[in-house]
């Protein structure tokens, strides 16, 4: 069936025009003022709103064992969140597979996981957690397999984290496959020292969490990982940037000609440290890593995402819940679950909190939450844009909606909302899927398991 989108203002990264958008099968196939179509054809009238690319949330988890539980959300509920909230595509991490079982085995695993239930399209970020000649090899064939970017972390170690060597050869790997790398920076030792001596000094409450990850850590791991993607050649992207001292180390690395990128999370943009200093283990809610920083950090990050010099907004998605999961750490903060989950919210809140406020213009919006993304993960021009033979995904953004955010209404799976009672401007009308309108004013009215699998080609040589 085809669609008709009318009379809505359409904002792409470059571009804002006033113009109809026609949709056959799965694409978008003319673009154009006072568009006419076959009578069996589905119109949306945009008249007073935006129509804006799909967004893509480039870091999301959904099925994620971590921390000795399991992330709350599956393909079901998080896709579903995802599509009313705005967003389209999803990028999640393929976890390595343990135990010297192949590559292959993990990959299946999170297919099955996404296969038959996501309702939006979704590709993965593959994790190399060891590094040894058959893991090469099968990393080889993973890409070949469409899988153009890996996950490295610095930090969690002894789970996820990874040796210097590992570092080392996973990066050199990217370079010769051009595959970039994204990582998540903060130095491991320095966390598990901070850490013990915390637990010694008696301080167990979540917001000692902070001074267990302070800036220097994560800048340190931002600046550690540029100097092996610098001997290495490795394109790299670094995930989920909370603070200056760390965006400082990227911009350092960017001065001296690498191919660096940079995340932040729309966490770090509307929240600051007192949120995880709230009394009554309440602060738990807001244990992510890094953790939440000083409030003057906001104000560096919104400059750094109006001059481009942070590409995406991310969410970071790790959803577990206050009872039972982030009261696993009551008496020690190191057993919180980390994650401040915002999947349904990312879209919601960058627009109320960027662009109402003058902080953010539309076409940044639409860059910094839907294009860079696609552009460096290898999706453009079919995601991350509104464009003749583009996936027909579109966001038609009512800028005149008000509404409140809550658990009680909210579609993840997660018995809090970190931003309760936050009130928005602005959410999707319609929401479509390759040409499917897949919500409606907040109802999801798609079909569960329509979402694909997204291969991608390798483009970081
Ligand atoms: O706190 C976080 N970031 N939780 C999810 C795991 C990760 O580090 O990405
Ligand atoms: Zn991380
Ligand atoms: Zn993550």
């Amino acid at each position: 069936m085809a669609l008709l989108i009318k009379n809505g203002t359409i904002v792409t990264a470059g571009e804002q025009m006033q113009a109809d958008i026609y949709c056959e099968g799965e694409q978008i196939s003319r673009i154009g003022k006072h568009l006419d179509a076959p009578p069996d054809t589905t119109v949306i009238d945009a008249t007073g709103k935006y129509v804006f690319p799909g967004f893509i949330d480039p870091h999301v988890h959904v099925y994620l064992p971590f921390m000795g539980t399991f992330a709350k959300d599956d393909y079901i509920s998080a896709s579903k969140a995802a599509l009313i909230g705005g967003t389209t595509t999803l990028i999640e991490m393929v976890c390595q597979a343990r135990n010297g079982r192949p590559l292959a085995d993990g990959f299946e695993f999170w297919m099955s996981q996404a296969a038959g239930k996501s309702a939006c399209d979704f590709t993965f970020h593959q994790s190399v957690t060891r590094y040894d000649a058959q893991v090469e090899a099968e990393l080889t064939e993973i890409v070949k397999a469409g899988v153009a970017s890996f996950k490295v972390f610095l930090a969690y170690k002894g789970a996820f984290g990874i040796t210097d060597e590992e570092l080392y050869h996973t990066l050199r790997l990217a370079k010769k496959l051009g595959v970039i790398v994204t990582a998540h920076c903060e130095n491991a030792d320095l966390v598990l020292e901070l850490q013990k001596q915390l637990l010694n000094e008696g301080k167990t409450g979540p917001e000692y969490h902070y001074w267990s990850r302070p800036p220097r850590v994560e800048a340190e791991g931002v600046h550690h990982l540029l100097s092996f993607a610098e001997m290495t050649g490795a394109h790299t992207y670094i995930v989920h940037t909370s603070c200056e001292e760390a965006l400082r180390e990227a911009m350092a690395g960017k001065d001296r000609g690498l191919n660096v990128w940079v995340e932040t999370l729309i966490q770090y943009l509307v929240l600051d440290k007192s949120y995880a200093e709230l009394p009554n283990f309440e602060g738990a809610k807001y244990v992510m890593s890094p953790p939440l920083r000083d409030k003057k950090n906001q104000d560096v990050f919104w400059n750094a995402l109006k001059q481009r010099f942070v590409s995406t907004v991310a969410t970071d998605h790790a959803p577990f819940d206050f009872k039972g999961q982030k009261e696993m750490g009551r008496d020690d903060f190191t057993k919180i679950p980390n994650g401040i989950p915002s999947l349904e919210d990312r879209v919601n809140l960058l627009y109320t909190y960027g662009v109402t406020t003058g902080r953010l213009d539309l076409n940044t919006f639409v860059d910094c939450a839907s294009t860079q993304a696609a552009k460096l993960f290898g999706l453009f021009p079919r995601k991350g844009t509104i464009a003749v033979g583009s996936d027909a995904d579109l966001v038609v953004y009512d800028p005149n909606y008000r509404g409140v955010i809550s658990a009680k209404t909210h579609h993840i799976n997660l018995d809090y909302s970190a931003f309760e009672g936050w009130e928005i401007k602005g959410r999707p009308s319609v929401v479509t899927v390759r040409g499917e309108v897949a919500v409606r004013d907040g109802e999801f009215v798609g079909t569960i398991g329509r979402g694909q699998f997204l291969k991608r080609e390798p483009t970081h040589f």
